[in-house]
């Protein structure tokens, strides 16, 4: 019987992983398939516990459900309880298991695409929502400096902070984080120190969005990063280039994350040149 994969979302039309899983599937031959599904806020618990009905093996979960989603998961790794949002589920013996790729997929990115890490670096955070939740904690983890976490909604940003400084402490981890405001008149102060920036926010996704911040804040001493990966190549990577900065798009996160998924869920490693081929055919589509 076919294994069926899949994500839940909303919306989901933008999602590239049924591309980029089916990929892997039809080239190492695989009997599963990965689909996508709408599923709005009110119809998680209908649709959680339908994997566990129809046993389907495994999903991704994306906006707006990867923190809610976890009330009705029967356990967690640890990565996941980290965290405190779960991009992967795994039915494993009847039961639903979360998991978070995210962090570890960026980071993989981040080393293996831009030849970077986070350790000793001081790093700004853009948004904080569950992107930047696993990025910022999986940052603070390979023992980054300092991280700032500036995001729209003050408080939002401000719990993370607080989160990510007590999960530190837990783990005796060295890592200063704070949490400012998007509008705070010291983000340009904090750019002069920073070493690598991350936009973590959907902004970017619409070319014609208000920048988060001012482009003049960028310099040749930073790696921008932007997780959105559709544009390829968004306004703020565009805008780094020409400042002399480094930039990273989201493409590789968005594969290595995957490939992680992938691994859980089936045990093979994902053919990652040949999906990056695929979605990179795709992106560059006219
Ligand atoms: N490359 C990858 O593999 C990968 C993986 C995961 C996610 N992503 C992308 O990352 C983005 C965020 O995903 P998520 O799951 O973290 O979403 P989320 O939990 O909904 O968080 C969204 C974040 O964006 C901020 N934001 C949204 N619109 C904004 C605006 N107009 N101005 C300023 N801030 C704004 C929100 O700020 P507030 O708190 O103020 O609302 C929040 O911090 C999406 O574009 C998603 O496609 C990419």
């Amino acid at each position: 019987m076919t294994n069926i994969l899949g994500i839940i979302g909303y919306p989901i039309g933008h999602t590239f992983s049924p591309l980029m899983h089916n990929t892997a599937i039809k080239h190492l031959g695989l009997d599963y398939i990965y689909l996508p599904f709408e599923v709005k806020k009110e119809n998680m618990a209908l649709a959680i516990g339908g994997l566990k009905g129809l046993g389907i093996n495994g999903i991704n979960v994306t906006i707006p459900h990867k923190e809610s989603v976890i009330s009705y998961l029967d356990n967690l790794d640890d990565n996941a309880r980290f965290i405190g949002a779960v991009n992967t589920i795994k039915l494993e013996d009847g039961r639903l298991k979360g998991y978070n790729t995210d962090g570890l997929g960026f980071l993989k990115s981040l080393k293996i695409d831009a030849q970077e890490n986070a350790k000793g670096k001081n790093i700004i955070i853009l948004g904080a929502g569950g992107a930047a939740r696993a990025i910022a904690i999986q940052m603070a983890l390979e023992e980054a400096n300092s991280i700032i976490i500036a995001n729209r909604t003050g408080e939002r940003g401000e719990e993370l902070a607080v989160h990510i400084n007590a999960k530190c402490k837990m783990q005796n981890v060295k890592c200063k984080v704070k949490a400012i405001s998007l509008r705070d008149n010291s983000l340009v102060e904090y750019f002069k120190k920073a070493d690598i920036i991350i936009n973590t926010t959907s902004v970017g996704m619409i070319d014609s969005n208000t920048p988060l911040f001012p482009y003049n804040y960028i310099s040749d001493r930073h790696l921008v990063c932007d997780i959105v990966y559709k544009p390829i190549e968004t306004k703020l990577l565009k805008e780094a280039s020409v400042r002399g900065a480094r930039f990273l798009n989201g493409l590789g996160m968005l594969i290595y994350q995957g490939s992680l998924s992938f691994k859980i869920w089936t045990g093979h490693e994902m053919p990652v040149e040949i999906v990056k081929k695929v979605l990179m055919e795709e992106l560059t589509k006219t």
